[in-house]
């Protein structure tokens, strides 16, 4: 299962994808706001496994991210948390070498129209480390609204961790709310 947006192509990782996903996962920089890493090689190893069995099966599922050369960038991911409920859940990752081009905006917005157009997905959610500013400004880019703040939400890396929760659903207007636009 793939998902090709205006300039990515989002498809199932492999084993070769070590190769450049590793240097963005062992970062410390890229993994300050998040709850896993910096990465080992055996993580990314494991990581990979893990997400090579996703396949076409129920979700979660994640995707290796990459620009139309196959020139890999990041990572995205959808989990139905409820299906009786229609509630899922969206991930994203964009290497250093990419940041800053809308690629975070354009995966995560990739992600929200997956969800509601192909899954019948009522309500997206997503959150964020309280600091991580430029999440927040992707998922407020990509249409979703801040909630709220869920207080102790994660236990990472030793510490008690609050995280800001966003979320949108299918009947709010598409493609986001820029207030800097004009
Ligand atoms: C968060 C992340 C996905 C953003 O990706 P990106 O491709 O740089 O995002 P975009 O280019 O679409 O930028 C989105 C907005 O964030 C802003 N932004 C980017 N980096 C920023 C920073 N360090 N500080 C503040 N704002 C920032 C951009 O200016 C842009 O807003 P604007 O259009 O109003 O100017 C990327 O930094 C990343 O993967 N970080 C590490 C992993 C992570 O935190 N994942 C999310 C876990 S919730």
């Amino acid at each position: 299962m793939s998902i090709t947006t205006a300039r990515l192509r989002f498809r199932p990782f492999v084993s070769a994808d070590h190769t450049w996903l590793h240097p963005i996962a062992s970062d410390p920089v890229v993994t300050r706001y998040t709850d896993w890493g910096p990465n080992t090689v055996d993580d990314t190893t494991d990581f990979l496994a893990d997400a090579a069995t996703e396949g076409a099966g129920p979700s979660p599922w994640t995707w290796a991210v990459t620009q139309a050369d196959g020139t890999g960038i990041g990572s995205a991911s959808l989990d139905v948390v409820s299906a009786p409920h229609r509630r899922a859940r969206i991930g994203y990752l964009v290497g250093p070498a990419h940041q800053g081009a809308g690629y975070g905006t354009e995966i995560a917005t990739g992600l929200v129209s997956r969800a509601f157009d192909h899954h019948g997905i009522r309500r997206v959610e997503a959150t964020c480390h309280p600091d991580n500013t430029a999440s927040a400004r992707v998922l407020e880019k990509a249409g979703l609204l801040l909630e709220g703040r869920m207080r102790s939400h994660l236990l990472a890396r030793g510490a008690w961790r609050d995280s800001l929760l966003f979320a949108t659903l299918d009947t709010d207007p598409r493609g986001g709310r820029d207030s800097r636009a004009p």
